[in-house]
């Protein structure tokens, strides 16, 4: 079979046919070929957590791909973090040029604790494809305040006693209220992604505080741990499964609403700097079921490195009652003076970037 368009939202097979499974995924480009990793999913009830690991599919072309297996795996072991039956979710790997390495990052959640625990994990690999060995999970910026914290959030006591969802205890998370409450352990790590400026400096971006605040953090050198200087965008803006790109020198997030495995609309932010202040353009999708992102959530923005000017959009549609069936929903970005725009097509391949 030879795809030579994309049609999303259908089934797509791999160069053995079968149906792709690299699901909350990211790609990397390296040397010509595109390598996409995702959360090998299984059949039925229970197929969200991690029985197999982290797969790897490599294209040339984007539309057609293969198996390259595992790139890491979930193990039997059950003193390791990542034991079968743990949460291994959105893995983005990016290649560090002083090290030599790929470096896999993902959002962790322990066997048997839903997704309290709220961990990134880390592995590293001389092959792009893997195996990659696991080298841990953090909390990020333990102990660390985030740059341009007032001495009111240094100073005062995390309140356990107000009441969720009332208008003293917005204010309170906005001035964060949950940053205080975790200082100690670190702060919490769900959706995240992974985003390489091109001074190569990289940041791990992650929903924080119960999701209610994103959080962006400077990668050291090797890319395998934080430097400690992070910030908070858009504090209690509730913003999950962030993705960011440039264009033109301006950064980009792409991010959804936090509905679990149900699609809402997906919202869209630009800034002079990775480290803000970051200004809302509203959601990017246009047209019917715009306000559900096409019935997808948001997980990477790949540009396309032979074009110019060419982003795609990528998103899942779950399907959490048989979550193999998840199904992938990609579409290009046009843009509107700044603003991105994403319109539904059912079918579509990369020449709509040569129109523009
Ligand atoms: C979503 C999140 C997914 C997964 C899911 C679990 O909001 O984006 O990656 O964690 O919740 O319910």
């Amino acid at each position: 079979m030879n795809h030579q368009s994309f049609h999303p939202g259908k089934i797509w097979y791999d160069t053995d046919s079968v149906h792709i499974n690299a699901h909350g995924g990211g790609i990397l480009s390296h040397n010509g070929i595109y390598y996409w990793f995702g959360e090998h999913k299984t059949a039925g009830e229970g197929g969200n957590t991690a029985f197999v690991g982290i797969r790897c599919y490599s294209s040339k072309d984007l539309y057609n791909w293969k198996n390259e297996g595992v790139a890491l795996a979930a193990v039997d072991d059950t003193d390791s973090e990542i034991v079968k039956g743990s949460v291994m979710e959105r893995p983005k790997v990016i290649y560090n040029d002083s090290t030599k390495k790929f470096v896999m990052w993902f959002h962790l959640e322990l066997k048997g604790q839903g997704y309290s625990a709220a961990r990134t994990g880390v592995a590293v690999s001389e092959n792009v494809t893997g195996p990659y060995a696991y080298l841990g999970s953090h909390r990020p910026n333990k102990k660390d305040w985030p740059v341009h914290a007032d001495n009111e959030m240094k100073t005062t006591k995390f309140d356990n006693d107000l009441k969720w969802w009332t208008p003293e205890w917005r204010e309170a998370v906005e001035k964060g209220l949950f940053v205080k409450r975790d200082f100690e352990v670190g702060q919490m790590s769900r959706d995240m992604t992974l985003f390489v400026d091109n001074d190569g400096t990289a940041y791990h971006i992650h929903s924080s505080e119960e999701n209610l605040t994103l959080h962006i953090s400077e990668l050291n050198s090797e890319y395998t741990g934080f430097t400690g200087k992070w910030k908070r965008i858009l504090p209690g803006g509730h913003n999950e499964a962030p993705a960011m790109f440039k264009r033109r020198g301006k950064y980009y997030l792409i991010a959804s609403g936090c509905t679990g495995w149900k699609p809402n609309a997906a919202r869209s932010f630009v800034a002079e700097s990775v480290w803000g202040p970051w200004k809302t353009l509203g959601n990017p999708c246009v047209g019917e079921d715009a306000e559900l992102t096409f019935h997808s959530q948001s997980t990477f923005v790949l540009p396309i490195q032979e074009k110019e000017d060419a982003y795609i959009f990528m998103a899942d549609r779950w399907r959490p009652d048989n979550p193999i069936n998840g199904r992938y929903v990609w579409l290009p970005i046009a843009f509107d003076g700044e603003k991105p725009v994403i319109s539904w097509k059912d079918e579509w391949d990369l020449s709509v970037f040569d129109e523009k």
